[in-house]
């Protein structure tokens, strides 16, 4: 038996990077995925692909900024579907700035996409989560919910807020949906490409595994979160960062 069999995912940014490997390995375990995404060609590419192998998933553009779009998510996922059993979210928006010079649209942009679509995406999952026997929502932070960096005040921030929302949400939602947060190191993908060479070497000589982690190291993570075998999890925020944390 696969561990997702039947259930029912969204997943946000899955059109790239982390998302995207999360909904193929969502897929390969049996999942039916509903990838969220800005990106059209994409989340459209991840979607054929699934398909192509077997697997269900369909593309809903949106932009998890916006309420109206994540309103259409929930719903697209009922309606192809008939209910939702997982809510990952994952989409990101990272700009630059110390705190002493970023600006108030920067800011509020970033914590918009970043925090409160995570808070706004889940509040209307909830009612259909409750619903389902084997509720769950994950949430991508980052090493940046539990370390400082200088130089990105409001992606910081927004990553250290939602590993409080994973508590807050688990303690809410317990014992009915589980609750957890992933927390990447340095993963490749092209999300990672904001960050500037120097400090991204800098950053690797200081994992001991010396490298950096591949998408499919963090899919593999959210399908056990996500699944049966992680049932005594919740509230918790997973480091998956190669051991960077641990200094
Ligand atoms: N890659 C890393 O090193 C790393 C490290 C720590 C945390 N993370 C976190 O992992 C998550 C995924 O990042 P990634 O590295 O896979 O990045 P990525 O850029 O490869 O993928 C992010 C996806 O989010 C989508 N997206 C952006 N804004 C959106 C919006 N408003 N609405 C819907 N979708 C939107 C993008 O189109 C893209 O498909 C993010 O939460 C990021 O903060 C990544």
């Amino acid at each position: 038996m696969r561990r997702l069999q039947d259930r029912v995912a969204i997943i946000t940014g899955g059109a790239s990077g982390i998302g995207r490997a999360t909904a193929l390995r969502f897929a390969a375990e049996g999942a039916a995925v509903v990838i969220a995404d800005i990106d059209r060609d994409g989340g459209q590419a991840c979607a054929e692909e699934i398909s192509a192998a077997g697997g269900k998933a369909r593309f809903i553009e949106t932009d998890v900024g916006r309420e109206s779009d994540l309103q259409r998510m929930v719903d697209g996922a009922l309606r192809e579907y008939g209910g939702l059993d997982i809510l990952y979210n994952n989409a990101f928006r990272n700009t630059p700035g110390a705190a002493a010079d970023i600006t108030d649209e920067d800011w509020d942009g970033t914590l918009a996409v970043t925090l409160r679509a995570v808070w706004k995406g889940s509040k209307l999952a909830i009612p259909h989560l409750l619903k389902s026997e084997t509720g769950v929502i994950l949430i991508t932070g980052s090493v940046h919910s539990i370390v400082g960096f200088a130089g990105s005040a409001a992606y910081q921030a927004a990553k250290g807020g939602v590993l409080s929302l994973t508590r807050a949400l688990s303690l809410e939602l317990a014992p009915k949906v589980r609750v957890a947060a992933i927390l990447p190191g340095a993963v490749k993908t092209p999300g990672l490409r904001a960050v500037p060479a120097d400090e991204h070497a800098e950053f690797l000589r200081q994992v001991p595994l010396g490298r950096n982690g591949q998408p499919e190291e963090i899919a593999s993570v959210a399908a056990f979160l996500a699944s049966d075998d992680a049932s005594y999890i919740t509230g918790a925020g997973i480091v998956v960062d190669g051991g960077y944390t641990t200094h």
